[in-house]
């Protein structure tokens, strides 16, 4: 509609309030876009510094009211591999490490299993830095908040494999709703980086028919990281 119709609408109080508020809508939340663009933008310039500055300090989505502390990896930040969780829990959120508590426990030993040790050409981190409240999956505008973040340590730590442990990893970085079942034992890629997906240590603590499973991921891991060295 062109002003001049518009002015003379309103003269009238004739104003359609539908246009006006969907006009409002569209134009809030192309703000919202561009200011969400600007952000990971400037996020995808920091170093390690800044952006563990940046991390301990955000307050971008609804997570960070919960938290006790952000929690935002821990490892060898020139690491060959990376291990990427879903969120913090109880423990993590307490002691600012990821995967500390009975699920960390386990992924140690997966780690051992492979020959593997937390900060030893390994990094781990999780999809969101901060608690979901009673340990709820991740929102997905949450993990979109996040996903900067995470995006910039790839970058920076530039690993030759990544692992998914569990759904909410593979989905968020995969950007798909494929389950963990239909994704693991395929190498998919990640920003041209070879990616695998596993069941998350949690699951596997409940579910222990898939632990086989998750042993023959491991050893697939294993295989595809010395094809790649
Ligand atoms: N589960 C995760 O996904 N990450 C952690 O850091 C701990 C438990
Ligand atoms: Fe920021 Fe991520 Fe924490 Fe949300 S979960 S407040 S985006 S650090």
């Amino acid at each position: 509609m062109n002003i001049r119709r518009e002015e003379i609408l309103e003269e009238l109080g004739l104003t359609p309030l539908w246009h006006t508020r969907t006009t409002d809508t569209a134009v809030t939340s192309s703000h919202q876009a561009s200011a969400t663009d600007a952000r990971r933008a400037q996020v995808l310039r920091m170093d390690w510094t800044q952006l563990k500055t940046s991390v301990a300090d955000c307050t971008a989505c609804p997570l960070h009211r919960a938290r006790t502390r952000t929690v935002f990896g821990v490892g060898d930040e020139n690491a060959d591999w990376l291990w990427v969780g879903e969120g913090p829990g109880a423990e993590e959120d307490a002691s600012g490490e990821p995967f500390v508590g009975q699920a960390g426990k386990l992924l140690d030993n997966m780690l051992a299993a492979i020959s593997l040790q937390r900060g030893r050409n390994v990094y781990i981190t999780n999809i969101v830095k901060c608690r979901p409240p009673g340990n709820r999956n991740p929102e997905p505008a949450e993990a979109q908040q996040c996903e900067p973040y995470l995006a910039r340590q790839i970058e920076l730590i530039q690993p030759k494999l990544i692992i998914a442990l569990g759904k909410v990893a593979a989905q968020n970085l995969l950007h798909t709703d494929a389950t963990v079942a239909s994704l693991r034992g395929k190498l998919h890629e990640y920003s041209g980086i070879p990616f695998i997906v596993t069941y998350h240590p949690a699951y596997l603590l409940r579910t222990l028919p898939d632990k086989a499973k998750a042993w023959e991921d491991l050893c697939f891991a294993r295989s595809t990281m010395q094809a790649l060295l």
